[in-house]
This record gives C-alpha cells, sequence and structure tokens, in this order.
C-alpha cells in the first residue's frame, strides 16, 4: 500500500518537473511567438496592429529592469490588455528565464 502511494507520488511529481523543464525557448514559442515574432521584434501581424515594441532595440532593453520585464510577464500590461498575465500559466522559475531569453534578442 506504502509503495504503491509511493510511486503514485513520485510519477505525479515527474509530471510536475516536465512542465518545469519545458525548455524557455519551447515556451516562448508555444506563448510569445505569435505577437513577438521568432525574435522579440514583434514584425506580426498582432505585432503590427498593436504596435508591440521592437525588443531587440538596445534603447528599449536600457529602458526595462528585468523587474519590470518581469512584472508585465507576471501580471500582464496595464497599457495595452493583448499582453495578459502569465503568473497563473508560468512558474517564477519560467519568467525568470524568459526575461534572460529577452535579454539575448538585443541587437550587437
Ligand atoms: C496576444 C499577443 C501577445 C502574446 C501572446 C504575448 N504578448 Fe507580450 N505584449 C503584447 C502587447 C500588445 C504588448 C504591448 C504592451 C505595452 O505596450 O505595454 C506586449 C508587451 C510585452 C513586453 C514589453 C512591455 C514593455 O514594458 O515594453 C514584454 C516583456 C512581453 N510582452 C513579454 C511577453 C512574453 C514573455 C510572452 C509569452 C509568455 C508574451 N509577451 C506574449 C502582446 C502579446
Amino acid at each position: 500500500m506504502k509503495t504503491r502511494l509511493a510511486l503514485l507520488l513520485s510519477l505525479s511529481l515527474a509530471t510536475a518537473a516536465q512542465a518545469a523543464d519545458e525548455s524557455v525557448a519551447e515556451v516562448w514559442t508555444a506563448r510569445c511567438k505569435s505577437c513577438h515574432g521568432p525574435d522579440g521584434r514583434a514584425r506580426t501581424q498582432m505585432g503590427k496592429k498593436e504596435a508591440i515594441v521592437d525588443m531587440s532595440q538596445p534603447a528599449w532593453q536600457k529602458a526595462r529592469a528585468d523587474d519590470d520585464i518581469r512584472a508585465v510577464i507576471a501580471e500582464g500590461s496595464s497599457r495595452n490588455k493583448k499582453m495578459k498575465p502569465y503568473k497563473e500559466k508560468l512558474t517564477p522559475q519560467q519568467i525568470d528565464s524568459l526575461v534572460a531569453y529577452i535579454r539575448a534578442f538585443k541587437k550587437g
């Protein structure tokens, strides 16, 4: 009985770990790319329609602290409702990885 419970527990833990293990590139592709593009430049239909910022611009990168980026991903944008909050969908670690991923879009 106890072993079965332990087995069940370890199985569900494995599934949770797998979800968190999804690489940041996979998360970006699945959840962010449709609006922000593969490179963060927002050369997408939604990007044009909503005039989404080009995240590869050094000026944008400089104007935002990591905490600002983290907050927009977690809480969504107060300026544009199309940018939804992701705190229910992503772990804090995934959000941190996304911040680093976005930093890597910087040109030059
Ligand atoms: C349905 C389209 C859409 C999706 C999907 C989307 N975004 Fe956005 N995002 C937007 C829009 C629109 C803005 C512009 C909001 C603004 O001006 O504050 C934005 C802005 C941002 C900003 C910049 C805000 C600023 O301070 O300039 C960041 C960072 C961001 N999104 C990250 C993400 C991440 C990470 C994901 C995936 C987890 C994601 N977005 C998914 C539409 C989207």
